[in-house]
């Protein structure tokens, strides 16, 4: 009796407390600003990318008019440097006037008016990474500005909370508040990265119980070597990271950097494959208004979106390695329907000979499978069937498949 008492009263508070918002069942997808536009906040020198109102309408455009809404990206995010220098009298936020002089809830119904959602930033701790107003002290109070505003999803970055063992206690209390607002706001916490660069074991029961999304590892930059790093990580890890995902949950390997600088057509096809096989969110960083098309069209994969999408949520892993070739599988939400993806690290093209079998396809009339970055048809495949794979030079050179059970 007492102790059934007991335990509804836990039960009781746990709801209370844990994200209640039925956000993110598959991981989230849209565009945040942080990776390419940074904290460029000289509108005088640079109006075109400076961190203003404009930047986040203009991608908001470029969102509906050339398809990605369409292809599932709905969330536009402005990252750091938003905020005017100092709290106002009642000690709200509020954005930089000559920058965003809609201010936030004007901004916010522009998005919302192209059917779309925004994201904001804060940080635990006093201050954001760039030194801007963060809400250590007025966790409650932002909340419900966030709120008041109209915003769909906050990111809480931490780097300048300098006691990272706060962070179990700071998150859940956030967590808290936007649950008290009443209107969901898809949480993406980047606690779990803090604590790994503090050595601090991470609780991702917790972390899971408490965030959307969350940062796992350092922050992505332009450049081939850091997607590389990235997937290293999630390889090395996968034990972990694998359980705490699933709908309402996702790791965040970080943004999608297709478009930007560094990578090449082939890398950013690697880029997005994985992340799709990692049930990655796909926020692009990247400046829509001149990606150019073959970059777009790696975006706009139906078929990869699809993989990434899927309703059951579960996260990929790495099963095989063969030579230069990392092969992973996600698998899909209908009984045997995967995703694949043979990941070259070496520099020249290359050919894996194996059985489905190997990796772990286990329906015994077999399987149909297509190459979705080529639109090529393999047809059916037994699974004690020896079979050539070929996948293209790297580094970061990869086939995608999708198979599913057919007789
Ligand atoms: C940290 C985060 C990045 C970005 C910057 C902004 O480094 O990990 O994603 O938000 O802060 O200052």
């Amino acid at each position: 009796m007492w102790a059934s008492a007991v335990l509804l009263v836990l039960l009781g508070s746990f709801g209370a407390n844990a994200l209640d918002n039925g956000l993110a069942r598959t991981p989230p997808m849209g565009w945040l600003a942080w990776e390419r536009f940074r904290c460029n906040v000289n509108c005088t020198a640079d109006p075109k990318n400076c961190v203003s109102e404009k930047l986040f309408m203009e991608m908001a455009d470029r969102l509906v008019e050339d398809g990605y809404k369409d292809a599932g990206y709905e969330y536009v995010n402005i990252d750091d440097c938003w905020m005017a220098k100092q709290r106002d009298a009642n000690n709200k936020l509020y954005a930089d006037p000559e920058r965003f002089p809609s201010g936030i809830k004007g901004l916010a119904d522009y998005i919302h008016s192209k059917g779309l959602k925004l994201g904001i930033y804060t940080a635990y701790g006093n201050f954001t990474c760039q030194g801007y107003p963060a809400s250590g002290m007025h966790l409650e109070l932002d909340a419900q500005t966030f709120a008041e505003w109209g915003v769909d999803m906050l990111k809480m970055d931490g780097c300048k909370q300098m006691d990272r063992h706060t962070m179990k206690k700071g998150y859940p209390q956030m967590t808290k508040y936007l649950n008290a607002t009443g209107r969901p706001i898809l949480f993406s916490c980047s606690w779990p990265d803090y604590e790994r660069g503090a050595g601090i074991p991470i609780n991702y029961t917790l972390v899971a119980e408490n965030c959307n999304i969350w940062r796992n590892y350092v922050d992505i930059q332009d450049s081939w070597q850091s997607v590389l790093s990235i997937i290293d990580y999630y390889a090395k890890e996968q034990d972990t990271l694998v359980p705490v995902a699933g709908p309402g949950n996702f790791n965040d390997p970080d943004m999608l950097i297709i478009g930007d600088f560094s990578l090449s057509v082939e890398q950013a096809k690697a880029q997005m494959a994985m992340w799709a096989i990692l049930a990655a969110p796909l926020l692009m960083s990247n400046d829509l208004r001149t990606i150019t098309p073959e970059y777009r069209d790696i975006l706009l994969n139906k078929d990869v979106i699809a993989i990434s999408q899927d309703n059951a949520g579960i996260m990929g892993k790495r099963v095989l390695q063969d030579g230069d070739v990392d092969i992973w599988t996600r698998h899909l939400e209908y009984w045997e329907e995967w995703g694949v993806v043979f990941f070259n690290n070496g520099t020249t093209a290359t050919t894996v000979t194996i059985k489905l079998k190997d990796i772990g396809f286990s329906y015994i009339l077999g399987y149909d499978c297509r190459d979705i970055l080529n639109n090529v048809e393999f047809g059916h495949i037994e699974i004690e069937q020896l079979r050539d794979w070929h996948v293209p030079a790297g580094p970061g050179g990869v086939l995608m498949l999708y198979c599913f059970d057919s007789e």
